[in-house]
């Protein structure tokens, strides 16, 4: 092929395709048009086994490959719709900001892999007679379309359904439709969304055999009046061919019928008592619209959006988005996504509480805001668009260059068609709430044209684009157009300080925020605290729902082998940070969608007046309605006493006060009283009885004392290296050197599989991978410990009493870190350690501070009072509670992509670990933090990716005065450190010994 330059061509990116209109599927009279598409008569799909055949450039393609002669027998079957990298063609890459190619826009490499389609499909004289047209849902990033061999035309915009009219093409028996797709094409450039990048035609191809004369586009709108006791509906119909005559009949959500009429073009409902749609209660109108020929019906929900100072009113009432940002992205089907697959997202994200979806950075198949539609979502839909890359020519920058695209008026057109694509097609789904002119993009003449056009063109929405408030290459930003003010990843403080600012007047929008990067993030409650305060915050979406990865077969072990950037020997890639997501790509769930859950519960409580508080963090429903609860009360962590219960009413966003459902405290220890709230009733996807998420009151704080040593006598014998000491049952060595036991030998046998040390690493979590540099330069990773002052001496109860000195440093580095260190050991084996810690704050903080052992295989069983049964940390518990559980060591493994940390527990009392015939057990003065793991720091650390891991036969187990939080710094905003191991002194007193299992 040689006279193809239509991809690197800026005025004209798209030929024969038929002008935008909005999502439909045409039914024949007498057919049900709520149907499935499949099931409609004019609907054919072309999904199948194709042919097809890769070139690595377009010159090498032969000319006559859409010939119907052409001897296509060097081509292989290809399944359509799908990506041709999942099919072991080319190769995967995953590139986050950096363009894969050459920044020369328009031009492209010669070596840009094209792939030619072929495929036949059967017309009869019936099928002639029609208007014919072919659609195509998604094809990246360039496409050519032959029908019989004569050029029909060419397309883009990848994330975007292209419908050409091939009704001259066509003829009766068998018909040739072949396609050759480009990798890379001038909409490389405009879409630079952090992904892995795909080929193909990755979603469905269909046609539409439809009258000569038909309804071409049709935009359905609704307001509320009258203190929303009425609505309107108002229906703007477009004919091609010539108008005709119309029935259209609009059912309410029982299926009973509303209104029906006649018209041509333009029609108007009014409704009495209508019922509004919202995320909470997805109830759809249908508008059915009948022609001669033909029957469409459109989901109708009834709803408005207004801005009212800075809130966001949704049928009148203030709106809170509690979103995710989903990709489109499986690992083992890349882009192309089925409506089932996209069910198992909407079921997951029902389940957690989540009520929004930002489709990033692209639209969505057609199907599914209708998805969210019937299910209860709002979307904030957004163009494909973005030119990230821009950012990484030489010389450039995020202040520099970001506008180099947004402001090249030869750019202009793209952009605006690329909006336009966007808001025409799901223009009637009344899920959409928001339009997005894109992300990532800079901000210039381009944008504010596509924002001015969205707003003229659709009143019934608001406009958003994050890239506003960043002013480059000396264009003064116009943002009159955009109903928010969005931005990414700021702290929730940050957004305190622009809403206290009367001179900021937009409602605030977190488009991008909590990182979900590997274990974490940590931060999800304090922006939810943040949020529930703030009421000019419209929401936030968390980033993001999946991660990305490419599976590789089955990983000896058991699990998946998952790969990231850089597995498939690419150049750029950006290595694991696809993988960032609340859920696995297998869509498992990954802790910090638990503890998303609970954040967004519907209904929260606090002690207050003797009894409880209580909030209703709905929008819509009273929470009496929908939430029952049980309650569960435990003493010391341990359960005692249950029962269940109805809350009183509870206005939407409103608060409520009930008395305790359980008698108060009895006696001392800790109480804490558990409310788990319940599903009252079904509500789609979610069924009565399933747990909406729970909330936590101590009633009576009391921390445990630890045990008193055991009086008696214990001898030592000191060497130059070593403090040998023996009792009852017990011979320990203390290591003069580490200021810890290297042998632990009690009931006869020795229990330490390598010797006991302070700790103040730990494997770097993804969101600690700023800190971690900051770290290393301390040199944390490699302390070094030097002792000094080692003396035993005899305790007036008999005990021995090792005190020293332990300074903390690095190669190259001063101290960073001293301790005062006491161990005493009592008659029977128990240990007693006492450190009095001084930092030296010119460092960073802390990981974590602790002491680290190896136990050998066999003490599998844990039993522990803390926060569980997940992983908890300082700012990462709200999906733990207070109690006391049973694991094992196994159990406690968290499997992320990446290794890293993980498995911890915070704010414990005790863990005891047992094996055959001995229990370790620990406890410390004040909550404490530990983790038992088959997996120790230093092999976390070391592994890309989790199947790598070996599992160790023996136990470490970090016993720590502080584990420092998570937070979401790998993409947020740095630990808060309240959450931070940053005091200057700090006192650890830990008791720990062995007893019988
Ligand atoms: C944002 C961007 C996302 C993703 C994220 C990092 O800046 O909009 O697409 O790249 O950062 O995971
Ligand atoms: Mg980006």
């Amino acid at each position: 092929m040689r006279h193809c330059h239509e991809f690197e061509d800026l005025a004209h990116p798209h030929a024969g395709v038929e002008p935008d209109r909005a999502y439909y599927i045409p039914f024949a009279p007498g057919q049900d048009p709520d149907a499935p598409r499949e099931s409609s008569e004019r609907f054919i799909l072309l999904n199948g086994t194709w042919r097809m055949k890769l070139y690595d450039r377009i010159s090498a393609v032969p000319e006559e490959f859409c010939q119907p002669g052409f001897d296509d027998g060097g081509f292989s079957p290809m399944p359509v719709p799908s990506c041709w990298q999942t099919q072991g063609l080319d190769r995967h890459q995953y590139s986050n900001v950096r363009y894969p190619i050459p920044y020369d826009p328009p031009f492209v490499p010669h070596a840009d892999p094209c792939g030619a389609y072929r495929t036949v499909f059967r017309a009869d004289e019936a099928l002639c007679a029609r208007r014919l047209y072919l659609n195509f849902e998604g094809v990246d990033s360039f496409y050519y379309v032959w029908v019989n061999g004569r050029r029909v035309g060419h397309s883009q915009v990848s994330h975007s359904t292209s419908e050409f009219d091939i009704t001259a093409f066509v003829r009766p028996g068998e018909n040739l439709l072949a396609v050759l797709v480009l990798k890379w094409s001038v909409g490389t450039y405009l879409e630079c969304q952090d992904k892995f990048r795909m080929s193909g035609i990755f979603r469905d191809v269909y046609l539409l055999a439809r009258p000569r004369r038909h309804i071409r586009d049709v935009g359905v709108r609704t307001w509320g009046c009258e203190g929303y006791t009425r609505a309107v509906v108002q229906v703007g119909v477009d004919w091609a061919g010539g108008t005709g005559r119309l029935e259209w009949q609009l059912l309410d959500p029982d299926g009973a019928e509303a209104a029906r009429g006649e018209a041509e073009s333009d029609l108007i409902v009014h409704l009495d008592a209508p019922r509004f749609w919202s995320a909470e209660s997805p109830a759809l109108y249908r508008l059915i619209l009948r022609t001669e020929e033909e029957t469409i019906c459109l989901p109708v929900g009834v709803r408005d959006i207004a801005v009212k100072g800075r809130q966001v009113l949704l049928n009148g009432r203030p709106l809170r988005l509690r979103g995710v940002n989903r990709h489109d992205s499986d690992p083992v089907t890349g882009f192309t996504i089925s409506p089932e697959q996209a069910m198992r997202d909407l079921v997951l994200m029902k389940r957690h509480n989540v009520n929004a979806i930002r489709t990033s950075h692209y639209p969505n198949a057609p199907w599914f805001a209708r998805l969210c539609d019937r299910y209860g979502f709002y979307l904030i839909d957004e163009a494909d668009m973005e030119c990230h890359g821009v950012t990484e020519v030489f010389g450039g920058g995020d202040e520099i260059s970001y506008g180099l695209l947004a402001q090249d008026p030869a750019f202009e057109g793209l952009i605006l068609d690329r909006v336009r694509r966007c808001v025409i097609r799901d223009k009637n789904s009344p899920s959409v709430l928001i339009w997005s002119l894109g992300n990532e993009s800079g901000y210039g003449p381009a944008f504010e044209k596509a924002g001015r056009w969205v707003r003229e063109y659709d009143p019934t929405r608001l406009v958003h684009f994050e890239g506003a408030w960043r002013q480059t290459g000396g264009h003064v930003n116009d943002d009159s157009m955009l109903h928010l003010f969005s931005r990414m990843y700021t702290p929730p403080d940050f957004v305190r300080r622009w809403l206290a600012d009367p001179a900021n007047v937009k409602p605030f929008l977190l488009v991008e925020y909590c990182h979900a990067m590997g274990n974490g993030p940590g931060d999800l409650e304090d922006y939810e605290t943040m949020m529930l305060e703030e009421p000019g915050v419209l929401g936030g979406f968390v980033w993001e729902w999946c991660d990305h990865a490419i599976d590789a077969g089955p990983a000896p072990g058991g699990g998946r082998r998952y790969l990231y950037g850089g597995d498939s020997g690419e150049f750029p890639h950006d290595v694991n940070f696809c993988v960032d997501g609340l859920v696995s790509p297998d869509r498992t769930p990954h802790p910090g969608l638990l503890e998303l859950k609970n954040v967004w519960r519907p209904v929260r409580a606090w002690r207050e007046k003797e009894g409880i508080g209580l909030r209703n963090t709905l929008d819509f429903t009273d929470a009496s309605r929908l939430v029952r609860y049980r309650w569960e009360m435990r003493r010391d962590g341990v359960p005692a006493g249950g029962g269940e219960g109805e809350l009183p009413a509870l206005a939407p966003r409103g608060r409520a006060w009930m008395p305790l459902p359980c008698p108060a405290p009895q006696g001392p220890g800790r109480w804490d009283l558990r409310l788990v709230w319940l599903a009252a009733r079904d509500v789609p996807l979610r069924p009565a009885g399933e747990e909406l998420g729970f909330d936590e009151i101590t009633l009576q704080e009391d921390f445990p004392a630890l045990p008193p040593l055991c009086p008696g006598r214990v001898d030592w014998r000191e060497t130059d290296e070593e403090i040998c000491l023996a009792g009852e049952g017990f011979q320990y060595r203390f290591d003069r050197f580490t200021g810890c036991f290297k042998s632990l030998v009690w009931g006869g046998r020795e229990r330490l599989s390598r010797p006991m040390g302070f700790n103040v690493w730990r494997a770097p979590t993804d969101n600690d991978r700023k800190i971690r540099r900051v770290w290393e330069q301390a040199g944390y990773d490699r302390a070094q410990i030097r002792l000094a002052g080692c003396r035993a001496a005899r305790a007036a109860d008999g005990a021995a009493e090792i005190r020293c000195e332990a300074v903390f440093a690095a190669s190259v580095r001063q101290p960073f870190l001293h301790c005062a260190v006491c161990w005493r050991v009592d008659a029977r084996g128990g240990l007693r350690l006492t450190v009095e810690g001084r930092r030296d704050p010119v460092f960073p903080y802390l990981p974590r501070f602790g002491v680290r052992l190896f136990l050998p295989a066999g003490f599998e069983t844990l039993n522990y009072t803390g926060y569980g049964p997940g992983e908890s940390y300082l700012d990462k518990r709200r999906a733990s509670w207070y109690g006391t559980f049973c694991s094992t060591v196994d159990g406690e493994y968290v499997d992320y992509i990446k290794p890293q940390e993980h498995g911890s527990h915070t704010g414990c009392a005790g863990v005891r670990l047992s094996g055959q015939d001995a229990a370790l057990w620990a406890a410390a003065s004040a909550p404490f933090s530990f983790r038992a793991s088959h997996y120790p720091q230093e092999a976390l650390a070391a592994a890309a990716h989790d199947f790598e891991l070996r599992r160790a036969a023996d136990v470490e187990l970090c016993l720590d005065y502080k584990n420092s939080g998570i937070g979401s710094n790998s993409c947020g905003p740095v630990l808060d450190p309240r959450y931070a191991l940053a005091e200057e002194q700090f006192r650890f007193e830990l008791a720990l010994g062995f007893a019988r299992p």
